[in-house]
């Protein structure tokens, strides 16, 4: 997709991220969100192909899961460990400025900011626990010893899921109220893309490659 004749808010609210990539080129993607990037590279004297690369380099590798174990596992690994990674601390800034400007508005999502800290905290001892022990375990052949590993695992995807649906609570369903600004919708956007791939990540673990060792 070209991003060339979209604006930078339009941006900044598809494609989770491009937050960071503005900030970094101080593009003003909230009071002037309405600038067309095309547009903000010239006056900014920026390289538009190399600034569309950027951006394009934030897009998600594609989400077709592999049959085979271990295939399956590197996938998990790049599609899901790797982009929480990426994108979770971006969201928590948003957050936080959010949070911090329109902290007086009855509709801003208070507390959001410390529970998508919480989560990430919670979410990094998980992944490291599957990328060091669990999963060198299934590609090792380590078969029947696996299940009290893997029903701790599960447990901790029903407390993820506790929280995801708290996220769901503070932010209206990510729906974005009447007047909001580029950050606050930005903010959503990422919030909804990461409830989707986590709840994504969670039923390939759980229903796919855990059941391969129950
Ligand atoms: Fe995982
Ligand atoms: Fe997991």
């Amino acid at each position: 997709m070209s991003l060339e004749h979209l604006s930078v808010g339009e941006i900044a609210v598809i494609l989770p991220g491009a937050t960071t990539v503005f900030r970094r080129h101080k593009i003003d993607f909230c009071c002037k969100g309405d600038v067309l990037l095309a547009k903000e590279a010239e006056s900014r004297g920026l390289d538009l192909s190399a600034l569309e690369a950027e951006l394009h380099a934030l897009e998600a590798p594609g989400d077709h899961a592999p049959a085979e174990t271990a295939d399956l596992i590197a996938h998990i690994v790049e599609r899901y460990h790797k982009v929480h990674r990426r994108e979770f601390p971006e969201v928590i800034a948003l957050a936080r400025r959010v949070e911090s400007v329109h902290r007086d508005r009855a509709d801003c999502p208070h507390g959001l900011a410390n529970l998508l800290s919480d989560m990430f905290d919670d979410l990094e001892d998980h992944q490291h626990k599957e990328e060091a022990v669990l999963f060198p375990a299934m590609l090792n052949g380590i078969g029947p010893a696996l299940c009290g590993p893997i029903s701790r695992m599960m447990q901790d995807h029903d407390d993820l899921g506790a929280l995801l649906a708290f996220m769901a609570e503070l932010t209206d369903d990510f729906v974005v109220p009447d007047g909001a600004c580029a950050t606050w919708r930005a903010l959503y956007a990422g919030c909804s893309k990461l409830d989707m791939d986590l709840r994504e990540h969670v039923h390939l673990e759980n229903n796919i490659l855990f059941q391969r060792f129950l």
